[in-house]
């Protein structure tokens, strides 16, 4: 395989705080290594359309902290298509790129098969707050999410339990309730519906109401649940006669400063990718597994289940009594 010289990279799918210092981290490992490098803007769409910019060293400078992606991002139905993947390799080639890193999902992941398969060797770093990617324990992101809906459930206990409320909280997540599990551990709420397991709303959250003797509650429910949180709220207020409010933190949880966590992991993913494809090596996603950073071939990644924790859903039901 010809050595690779020249690179690009870009965000693809919902942005990811953190994703900023990834895409830091693949500029700087490209000088480091000697590569040029470019910034393609708006995903996909960017690539297959040639909207792209030249990334100098210092280009990157002051990004490290901020959330959001500073290379622009979308989901492009055009290019999931074999005519759209053989524009992208196309304008690819007339642009000099021999290699590409794409910081997003398990959507963008397959994208990025494509190319591989299509000649342009192509990188995948899991970039989404969902952390809903089978081959690696932590995508970035994920904390920074975390953190953002905790503070703001914090927030919401003090009027909560001024008012004798409970409170409704409805996270993101996607299909998957990785996010809204551990948002619900980490602020302490009563349940936690999550669109993988059944919820016995009686079971787990009228009795338990009136069982106890606290004032206030916090319910945390993932978007991706069959029953809305609006249903939920209702039905808790209709059954246990407690006023309840909803609050749906939305895009919130995506915006804000990356978390420390988030900043060194999308440094390392970031780096590995750049290293990797110096090292002619494409068809990859890198990932984190017990803190080591790995690599797999895109396919075996994309073909990985993940399940929830069963341990930690069981504990945070026995502390929520
Ligand atoms: O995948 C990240 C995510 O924030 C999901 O949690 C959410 O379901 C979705 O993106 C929202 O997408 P959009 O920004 O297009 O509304």
């Amino acid at each position: 395989m010809a050595k690779i010289k020249k690179i690009g990279v870009l965000t693809s799918g919902g942005d990811a705080p953190g994703m900023n210092a990834a895409i830091r981290a693949v500029v700087r490992s490209a000088y480091y290594y000697g590569l040029e490098i470019v910034g393609i803007h708006y995903g996909y769409r960017g690539l297959m359309e040639g909207d792209m910019s030249p990334l100098g060293m210092r280009s990157v400078s002051s990004i490290i902290q901020r959330g959001g992606t500073i290379l622009h991002t979308a989901r492009c139905l055009e290019f999931a298509t074999p005519e759209g993947v053989s524009t992208a390799v196309e304008t690819a080639r007339s642009n000099g790129i021999d290699g590409l890193v794409v910081i997003g999902g398990d959507g963008s992941f397959r994208g990025a098969k494509e190319l591989s398969e299509a000649g342009l060797p192509t990188i995948g770093i899991p970039g989404t707050i969902d952390n809903d990617i089978a081959c690696t324990d932590y995508t970035i992101g994920f904390d920074t999410a975390c953190n953002i809906a905790v503070e703001a459930i914090d927030r919401l206990r003090d009027t909560s339990e001024s008012h004798n409320r409970c409170s409704v909280v409805e996270v993101m997540g996607h299909r998957a309730g990785y996010l809204a599990l551990d948002i619900g551990v980490a602020s302490g709420a009563l349940a936690v519906l999550i669109p993988e397991r059944e919820c016995d709303l009686k079971k787990e959250i009228y009795d338990k109401i009136e069982a106890h003797e606290k004032s206030h509650y916090i319910v945390v429910v993932s978007e991706g649940c069959e029953i809305s949180s609006a249903q939920v709220a209702k039905l808790i207020e209709e059954n246990t006669g407690m006023t309840t409010r909803l609050t749906v933190l939305g895009h919130i949880q995506r915006g804000g400063a990356p978390s420390a966590l988030d900043r060194v992991n999308a440094i390392k993913l970031g780096y590995r990718a750049v290293d990797l494809l110096y090292k002619g090596i494409g068809n990859r996603v890198v990932a984190i597994r017990s803190s080591e950073l790995i690599d797999y071939d895109i396919q075996e990644a994309l073909d990985m289940k993940k399940t929830i924790p069963e341990d930690l859903y069981k504990i945070a039901q026995i502390v929520s009594m």
